[in-house]
């Protein structure tokens, strides 16, 4: 799991004035709002005596731990101390992390790591339907959005997610595996994207959607869009002109195990809300067939090396996001939760921005870091 990535940590409609627990990249958070309606997020560990935020409350604007009261701001700074009285001189150390926060996309982004302002990755820009829809300027689309979680490796997940060639055999709608053969495809690929389009043989679907979209169409044009530094996908797929649907997902690892994907549909074909229902069943649909192979995969962790496994030249989208991860693990960015859980009366935590200026005085230590192959190498 890396840090210093915007990861999904909630539905915008679900972070409110209530402070609300978040399990994600295995630390456990409060998200709120304060009064004026602005997102924050916090670590939930309260650093006097370890109280859980999130079972607190919000009053003006601070989150209130519920065993002493303490309150901490949006910064994450101690506010106040009520056992000290209203005068009282707060200390240094009475502050937890506080990360960014930004709102895009009907979703509550967290960036979890400590890299100033400048150095951050920007947000996500590939979802102007959506923005559109939002601002009310649209009403050529229809959304449905939810969640589902893989009992897998948020790695494994999003290879998954970009993967063209396993539909003719996962999935029932999209492929089917009398003509499996699949179309070649380039990759374009910046500092932020891996992105790919496919060509897919359609097939006959089912229920609803079978009364527009018959058979009698050109190939499936897929575009595969993969957003590195903010963890998530934007497929396209153009079932038959002028008809297609988008599904734009962030992957979130709530541990090295478990993937939140968050996921939100558009579709300009059946917008009537009255078709939303079977919309979001044909999603999580997707997501329970894909569920089913990639939660048994192993090891469950992405091997070490690209020659443990027998890639093929259609692999290459998945692959190169493979890569990236282990450039990133090799720069010190993957957290070792491995070794958090050795030392499990320690609660550690992902360094916050306000630790790169100022990394003294803070009371938990920052989360261990899988070491970069240099340093192993050195320490063998
Ligand atoms: S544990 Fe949070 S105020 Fe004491
Ligand atoms: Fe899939």
């Amino acid at each position: 799991m890396l840090m210093n990535c915007w990861y999904v940590a909630a539905d915008a409609i679900d972070v409110t004035t209530e402070p609300k627990g978040v399990h994600m990249l295995g630390q456990d958070l409060v998200v709120f709002r304060d009064s004026a309606g602005k997102a924050h997020c916090l670590s939930d560990v309260c650093v006097h005596r370890g109280g859980s935020l999130c079972r607190g409350k919000v009053v003006e604007g601070t989150v209130e731990c519920p065993y002493h009261g303490w309150r901490f701001d949006g910064a994450g700074n101690c506010v106040a101390i009520p056992s000290l009285g209203p005068d009282a001189t707060i200390p240094k150390r009475a502050r937890i992390d506080s990360y960014p926060v930004e709102e895009k996309y009907g979703w509550i982004w967290v960036f979890l790591g400590d890299a100033p302002e400048a150095e951050r990755p920007p947000m996500p820009d590939y979802f102007p339907e959506y923005e559109a829809y939002e601002k009310g300027e649209t009403d050529e689309w229809a959304f449905v959005r939810g969640n589902f979680i893989f009992e897998c490796n948020w790695v494994r997940a999003i290879e998954n997610g970009s993967d063209h060639t396993h539909a003719y055999f996962v999935h029932t709608d999209f492929g089917s595996p009398d003509s499996p053969v699949a179309s070649d495809y380039d990759l374009d690929i910046d500092e932020a994207k891996i992105e790919s389009v496919g060509y897919a043989t359609p097939t006959k679907k089912r229920g609803l959607w079978a009364e527009k979209i018959d058979e009698n169409r050109p190939d499936v044009r897929t575009m595969v869009h993969i957003n590195k530094p903010a963890p998530s996908i934007r497929i396209e797929m153009h079932l038959k002109p002028p008809m297609w649907q988008m599904i734009v997902s962030g992957y979130t690892p709530i541990d090295e195990n478990r993937t939140r994907v968050w996921f939100c549909q558009g579709r300009n074909f059946f917008t009537d809300p009255k078709y939303d229902a079977d919309s979001r069943r044909r999603v999580l649909l997707v997501f329970q067939e894909d569920a089913k192979v990639i939660d048994h995969i192993r090891p469950a962790m992405v091997p070490p090396t690209l020659s443990d496994e027998l890639a093929l030249e259609n692999d290459k989208h998945g692959i190169e996001f493979r890569k990236w991860v282990k450039s990133q693990e090799e720069i010190g960015r993957a957290i070792d939760l491995k070794a958090a859980e050795d030392e499990d009366e320690m609660v550690t935590v992902i360094p916050s921005p306000a630790r790169h200026d100022d990394p003294k005085n803070w009371v938990l230590d920052p989360v261990a870091t899988k070491k970069p192959r240099i340093l192993r190498e050195a320490a063998e």
